[in-house]
């Protein structure tokens, strides 16, 4: 096995294992970070629809307050604001969903599906938490979830909750007298539920994967080719030098040149071995004709 090899076959297996080694740590630490961004994204969808809850009790309810005592206008309720909006942003991003799932909704489209049920139930068995991430698949994919549970703080709100008797004509008119009621104060009666798609930022961690191993693995190509070039340049070259001089002495050929040590001080000092060996012994050789 030539020097050359070997030490290729050192550097191969110690940076193979640094490679492996580094993929593994840095794959799990780009995967965690994928999880983190997704679930930000998540974050701030809630902060949205919350801010968007708001925005409609506080600026737009109290504009229409007048207009309500003849026709009841959904537009000056939270819920109903909180999910137009998510739903033209869906028109955009067909991925990200909001919704406030319902056991029991005046919208028909806010009832809980059956996983969403799970939910809400599990925040009824477990009224101290406030908030619940999972991850599940969906027919477009692992999306992750985000949850909160939307309990009845105040009794306002069953004015149109509690019985469609104390609910104002105009809401029964257009919501009816079936869903929606019987709700009480201090209820879950559902979860806010925020899905973004985990696709995205696992493409994300793959791609930063893929880039890494590209620029590592040219690194080390770029080693390489720097270590074998000094190897030979500096150690191989001479050496090859050396044993075809000391392959024309032995076969006792005459006008062999002197071994020419320039380079590396441990080459210089070999060659300058190599050379007093070579005086040593045609001294010796002379010394014998005589
Ligand atoms: C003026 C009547 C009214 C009041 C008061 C009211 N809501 Fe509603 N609520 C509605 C209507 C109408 C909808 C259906 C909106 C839609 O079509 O998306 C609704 C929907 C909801 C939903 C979505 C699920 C569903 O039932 O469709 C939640 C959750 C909700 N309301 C919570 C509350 C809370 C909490 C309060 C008190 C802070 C409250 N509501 C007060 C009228 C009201």
């Amino acid at each position: 096995m030539s020097l050359l090899f070997r030490v290729n076959l050192i550097l191969a297996v110690v940076f193979g294992a640094g490679l492996a080694v580094m993929l593994l740590l840095n794959r799990g630490l780009l995967l965690d970070s994928a999880h983190r961004e997704a679930m930000n994204q998540a974050e701030l969808m809630m902060l949205s629809a919350r801010a968007a809850r708001q925005y409609t009790s506080e600026n737009i309810a109290p504009l229409l307050q007048d207009k309500i005592e003849q026709q009841f206008l959904p537009e000056t309720v939270p819920a109903f604001a909180a999910g137009r909006i998510f739903e033209r942003l869906r028109k955009d991003l067909p991925n990200y969903a909001y919704k406030e799932a319902t056991l029991n909704p005046t919208n028909p489209e806010d009832r809980a599906a059956d996983w969403e049920a799970d939910v809400i139930r599990h925040f009824r068995n477990f009224p101290e938490q406030k908030e619940w991430s999972l991850e599940r698949e969906s027919p477009e994919g692992t999306v992750l979830v985000l949850a909160r549970p939307i309990r009845i703080e105040s009794a306002s709100c069953l004015l149109c909750h509690s019985t469609p008797a104390a609910a104002p004509a105009a809401f029964r008119a257009r919501y009816g007298d079936n869903n929606g009621y019987g709700w009480q104060v201090g209820e879950i009666v559902g979860s806010q539920i925020v899905s973004v798609p985990a696709a995205v930022p696992q493409e994300l961690a793959n791609r930063l994967l893929r880039e890494f191993v590209i620029v590592v693995g040219a690194t080390m190509l770029a080693v390489f080719i720097a270590v074998d070039a000094a190897l030979i340049l500096f150690v191989i070259r001479p050496l090859r030098r050396m044993s075809k001089l000391a392959d024309a002495l032995s076969k006792g050929e005459e006008n062999v040149a002197q071994f020419d040590s320039r380079g590396a001080s441990d080459i210089v000092s070999l060659g300058a071995a190599f050379n007093r060996m070579r005086r040593s012994l045609e001294k010796a050789m002379q010394m014998l004709a005589r």
